[in-house]
């Protein structure tokens, strides 16, 4: 009996049935880069970058997340604005995570991906579970846009000085460029600015 379930499972046997809950060794360990890539980009040059792209990364991740969180718990009277606002900068934010990961693997090294591991790595303070007010919100995506433009900024300027242009492109004309735009259009909601009416022009209407 033994015999046959070996030969039914054996390298030559044609079946329909599908291998299931199959596991092996990994091929690559996280945080290591593939050796010969003929990238003219030395070894310990992708390392350092992929290192520094995970961090990125992790960040990124968070923040996209942080956005779909605004997006669904966002409350009051400017509701639907930001609710569509929050919505299309997470979506910008998903394009970023794949270029920045897919940069990681071109270089030889292995993305972070998994929701756990970008807890442990983040640098972005967890916010509660709960709903939090528009200020809070908004102020919460504004510190974690800080911490990645901050991030990026230092990056570029290290992947220059080592010869890794395709790096600072990616950190300065994406990552940058967005995270910079969408500050703005964060920061325009923290002004606060009459609605309806001026105090200046209540006071000449009372002095009239
Ligand atoms: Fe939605």
């Amino acid at each position: 009996m033994a015999k046959k379930q070996q030969d039914e499972n054996g390298p030559g046997h044609v079946s329909a049935q599908p291998r299931l809950h199959q596991r092996a060794r990994e091929i690559q360990s996280y945080g290591t880069v593939s050796h010969m890539l003929p990238l003219d980009l030395e070894e310990p040059v992708r390392l350092e970058m992929t290192e520094k792209l995970n961090q990125l990364l992790a960040d990124t991740m968070t923040l996209r997340d942080l956005y779909k969180k605004s997006h669904w718990q966002v409350a009051g009277p400017t509701f639907y604005p930001l609710h569509l606002l929050f919505d299309k900068h997470y979506d910008e934010q998903v394009e970023l995570v794949d270029a920045i990961a897919e940069r990681i693997q071109l270089l030889g090294g292995v993305s972070l991906a998994m929701a756990a591991d970008i807890a442990e790595t983040t640098q972005i303070e967890r916010p509660p579970r709960g709903r939090e007010v528009l200020p809070v919100q908004l102020s919460r995506l504004l510190d974690a846009h800080q911490i990645i433009i901050g991030q990026a900024r230092t990056l570029a300027g290290r992947a220059s000085q080592l010869g890794d242009d395709g790096t600072n492109d990616l950190v300065v004309s994406e990552v940058l460029r967005t995270n910079e735009l969408q500050v703005w259009f964060l920061s325009e909601h923290l002004v606060n600015v009459p609605l309806v009416e001026t105090k200046e022009h209540s006071m000449t209407r009372g002095s009239a």
